[in-house]
C-alpha cells in the first residue's frame, strides 16, 4: 500500500519534472531565437547565458559611489549604450546622458515604464510603477496634489521639524548609534504621520512598520507564493496593511469630515477610489518615500562626516538663518528658501550616493538613437548612477564636492527620474533632508566609528548600519 502510494507520488513528481523541463526548454528555445536573431543596427554587447543572461553580474553588489565592475567593464568594451539580457529579457543598457534623458522625456510615446512582474504583483495593480498612460496620470495626480508646495509649506514643514527634533532629542552625549537606523525611525514615523496620522511610539505605528518591512523583503524576493518564502510572507503583510487601512477608514467614517489632514483623508475626500486603490496609493507612498529618503539621509551623514569643510560652510549658512530669528520660533518656508548651500549638499549626496541606480522601461516601437536600433518590445535600462559617476558630465566625479553645484546646472542629473514619471516626492525628500541637516549641524558633531560604505544591492544598504558617535555642540 505504502509502496503503491510512494510510486504514485514518484510518478506525479516525475510527470511534473518532465512538464517543467518541457516548459523550460520551450522558453529557452524562444529566448535563443529572439535574442540571437541577428538584428542590424543593434548596439554591441553580450547576451550572456540563456534566460539568465548577465543578470547576476549586473546585480553584483558594489559600492554605490562607484559604477561597479559590470558597468565599468561593459562601458569600456562596448561604449555607453550596449545590449545585454537582464531579468529574462533582451535589454539595452544605457550609461549615455543624452539617451537617458531621451528615454525619460518620451514616456508613453517611444518608451513605457516596465518593472519586473514580481514587483508589480506585490505592489498592487494600482501602483504608480505599474500603471501606464491615462490611468497613471489619474493616480499620479493624487500623489502630486498631496505633495504640492502649499501642502509642504503649511503642513509638512512643521511636522518634519517636529519629527527631526524628536529623533535628535533621543541622541545622548557620546553615544554610538546606527545612523541608518535613526534615519529609518525618523522617515517611517514621518510617513506614518503624513499618511494615516499615526504617531511615533503608538503600537499601530510599530505594527505598520513591521508589516511594511516584511512586505518590502518580498519586493526583491523570487515570486514563489509558497508558505515560508519571503514572497508569501510579503503577501500576508500586504493583507495585514490592507486590514489596517480598512480599520482606520471605518473609524473615520464615524467621525466628522476634516478631522485629519493626511493622505488617507485627501484620497477619501476625492471620493472615487476603491479600498484596494486606496491601499495601493498608501503602499506606493511608503514604498516611494521610506527606503529612498532613509538612504539619502544616511548618505548625507556619511559624506559630511568625511568632509569637515562642508560641515563648516553648512554651519555658517544655518547659523545665519538662526540668527535672523527674533523669537524662539520654528523654521519657516522663507528660512528654507535661504538654504542654498544645503541644496548643493543634497544634490551632491544624491549624485554620489545614487539612491535609485536605474529604472525599468521598454520600447513601444522600433527606436533609432545615435545610429542604433532599439527594437520594439525590448527592455531599456537607463542607469542614472553610470552618468552621475562618469566623466562625460562631471569633473572628478568620485569626489564629494557640493561646491560644484554653485556653477553646475545640468539636465543630465536625474536622481529623481524625469519626464511624466518624475518622482512625486522630490520636493518632500529635499525638504526632509534640509530640515534634518539644519538641526544636525547646529546641534551636533559626529564621527563614523567603524568604516562602512553604501552598498548597491541594487537597493542601497549599509552593511554595519553606519555607526556614528554623536556629541552635542557646546554653543
Ligand atoms: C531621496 C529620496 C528619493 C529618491 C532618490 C526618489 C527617486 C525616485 C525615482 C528615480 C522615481 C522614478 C521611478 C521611475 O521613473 O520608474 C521615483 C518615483 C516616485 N517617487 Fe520618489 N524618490 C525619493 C523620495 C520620495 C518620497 C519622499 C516620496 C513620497 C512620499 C516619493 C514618491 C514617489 C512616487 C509616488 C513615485 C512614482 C511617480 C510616478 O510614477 O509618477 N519618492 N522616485
Amino acid at each position: 500500500m505504502e509502496i503503491a502510494f510512494m510510486l504514485q507520488i514518484w510518478n506525479a513528481g516525475a510527470a511534473i519534472a518532465v512538464i517543467l523541463c518541457f516548459i523550460l526548454s520551450i522558453a529557452a528555445v524562444k529566448w535563443l531565437l529572439s535574442s540571437y536573431r541577428p538584428i542590424k543596427g543593434l548596439p554591441p554587447g553580450s547576451m550572456g547565458w540563456p534566460l539568465l543572461g548577465e543578470t547576476i553580474q549586473f546585480l553584483e553588489p558594489h559600492s554605490a559611489t562607484t559604477r561597479g565592475s559590470f558597468m565599468d567593464n561593459h562601458i569600456k568594451r562596448y561604449g555607453n549604450i550596449f545590449k545585454s539580457c537582464l531579468f529574462g529579457h533582451p535589454t539595452i543598457v544605457s550609461a549615455d546622458p543624452e539617451f537617458n534623458k531621451f528615454i525619460l522625456m518620451n514616456e508613453d510615446k517611444l518608451f513605457q515604464c516596465s518593472y519586473p512582474s514580481n514587483i508589480s504583483a506585490i505592489l498592487g495593480k494600482w501602483s504608480l510603477l505599474v500603471l501606464v498612460a491615462e490611468e497613471h496620470k489619474r493616480m499620479r495626480s493624487i500623489a502630486v496634489n498631496f505633495l504640492s508646495i502649499p501642502k509642504l509649506r503649511d503642513f509638512f514643514l512643521p511636522d518634519i521639524e517636529r519629527h527631526v527634533l524628536l529623533t535628535l532629542g533621543t541622541w545622548k552625549e557620546g553615544q554610538v548609534i546606527s545612523a541608518h537606523n535613526e534615519s529609518k525611525k525618523f522617515t517611517f514615523n514621518l510617513i506614518a504621520k503624513q499618511i494615516m496620522s499615526f504617531n511615533p511610539g503608538e503600537t499601530r505605528t510599530t505594527e505598520l512598520m513591521n508589516d511594511y518591512l516584511t512586505f518590502m523583503k518580498g519586493v526583491i524576493a523570487p515570486p514563489l507564493n509558497i508558505p515560508g518564502t519571503a514572497y508569501y510572507r510579503a503577501l500576508q503583510s500586504r493583507s495585514k496593511i490592507l486590514e489596517t487601512v480598512k480599520r482606520v477608514l471605518k473609524e473615520r467614517s464615524q467621525q466628522s469630515k476634516g478631522t485629519y489632514n493626511d493622505l488617507l483623508e485627501s484620497v477619501t475626500r476625492s471620493g472615487n477610489l476603491s479600498t484596494e486603490q486606496i491601499l495601493d496609493v498608501v503602499l506606493n507612498m511608503i514604498f516611494g518615500g521610506y527606503e529612498t529618503s532613509t538612504v539619502a539621509l544616511t548618505l548625507a551623514l556619511k559624506f559630511l562626516a568625511d568632509a569637515p569643510a562642508v560641515v563648516e560652510e553648512l554651519r555658517v549658512e544655518h547659523e545665519a538663518i538662526r540668527a535672523s530669528f527674533t523669537s524662539d520660533r520654528r523654521l519657516t518656508w522663507e528660512d528654507y528658501k535661504k538654504m542654498s548651500f544645503t541644496h548643493c549638499v543634497i544634490n551632491e549626496t544624491l549624485r554620489l550616493g545614487n539612491v535609485v541606480q536605474f529604472v525599468h522601461r521598454k520600447t513601444l516601437c522600433d527606436v533609432y538613437f545615435k545610429d542604433f536600433l532599439i527594437p520594439k518590445g525590448w527592455k531599456v535600462l537607463p542607469v542614472f548612477s553610470a552618468v552621475h559617476l562618469g566623466t562625460d558630465v562631471y569633473d572628478n566625479p568620485l569626489k564629494f564636492d557640493p561646491w560644484r553645484w554653485q556653477q553646475e546646472k545640468n539636465i543630465y542629473f536625474t536622481p529623481f527620474g524625469g519626464g511624466s514619471r518624475l518622482c512625486a516626492g522630490v520636493d518632500l525628500a529635499k525638504l526632509e533632508m534640509a530640515v534634518f541637516i539644519h538641526h544636525l549641524v547646529l546641534e551636533f558633531e559626529w564621527d563614523v566609528t567603524e568604516p562602512d560604505y553604501p552598498l548597491a544591492f541594487p537597493f542601497v544598504e549599509f552593511e554595519k548600519g553606519l555607526p556614528i558617535q554623536v556629541r552635542r555642540r557646546s554653543s
